[in-house]
């Protein structure tokens, strides 16, 4: 279960010059709004926020935010891609921050319509290289996740913390009460990845190419935008599963037949 004061935050890694925070579980989330994930790295006082999420979310991420970090010291914000959960608040995040954002190329002509964006302050991934370097040195690596789900679509290895951001890659939709943190007993929390995963990712020939890139940077655990977070051997087990899981055009017939 998720704790009653998990809605602050909890730090996933930690060590003098780096965090990787996730920044709470929504205790007022509204049924049939889809529940997500925030994460904040901070490397050496500067900060760095993973899919900070839609405009109704935006409060709340700014309050639990400032538990840890001001905001003006927030130089970054990624998104894994265009959907409004991940990305609507930009207008908002570009007005209380000074970051700058990264974002698949394929995006940067439609994220305009979320708002007024200074447009000289979004970057395309595509364009600006693979390392996004933090403060320390230590390295934010982009990893392409293109057609998982979106035609452009990136998650982020933080090296220091061994943490892989997936984005919507590996997200589980619990039924209401079964909300658990951490994924450790990967078959019982098939159950809650399988439907999603068949109808939003584009195929098996997408899944295994991103796993391949994730396996060679044995990553310690998979963070997702929704749901709960693998850790130990439920890493390992969620990229062998994904790899071979078959989906999106690999199904096309029984959801045309739906
Ligand atoms: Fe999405
Ligand atoms: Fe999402």
């Amino acid at each position: 279960m998720i704790a009653a004061d998990d809605k602050n935050g909890k730090i996933l890694y930690e060590d003098q010059d780096h965090k990787f925070i996730w920044l709470g579980a929504d205790p007022e989330a509204a049924s049939g709004v889809v529940q997500t994930n925030q994460y904040l790295i901070i490397d050496k006082g500067k900060g760095v926020l993973l899919d900070p999420g839609g405009i109704h979310l935006f409060a709340r991420v700014v309050a639990i935010a400032s538990r840890y970090i001001s905001l003006d010291r927030i130089d970054s914000i990624f998104f894994s891609h265009q959907d409004p959960d991940v990305s609507s608040g930009i207008a908002l995040w570009l007005g209380i921050t000074s970051a700058k954002i990264y974002v698949s190329s394929l995006w940067l002509r439609f994220l305009p319509h979320f708002g007024v964006v200074d447009q000289s302050r979004v970057i395309g991934i595509e364009n600006y290289g693979n390392v996004l370097k933090l403060q320390s040195g230590a390295a934010l690596r982009f990893v392409q996740a293109h057609f998982l789900h979106s035609t452009g679509n990136f998650s982020a290895f933080d090296e220091k913390s061994g943490i892989l951001f997936s984005g919507d890659i590996g997200a589980s939709v619990f039924p209401e009460g079964r909300e658990v943190l951490f994924v450790d007993d990967f078959d019982a929390h098939l159950a809650f990845i399988e439907g999603f995963h068949r109808r939003y990712m584009a195929s098996s020939k997408a899944s295994s190419r991103w796993v391949r890139s994730v396996q060679a940077l044995s990553p310690k655990m998979i963070a997702p935008q929704h749901g709960a977070v693998y850790r130990g051997p439920s890493v390992a087990r969620f990229l062998e599963w994904f790899a071979r899981f078959e989906c999106g055009v690999d199904v096309i017939d029984s959801i045309y037949s739906k």
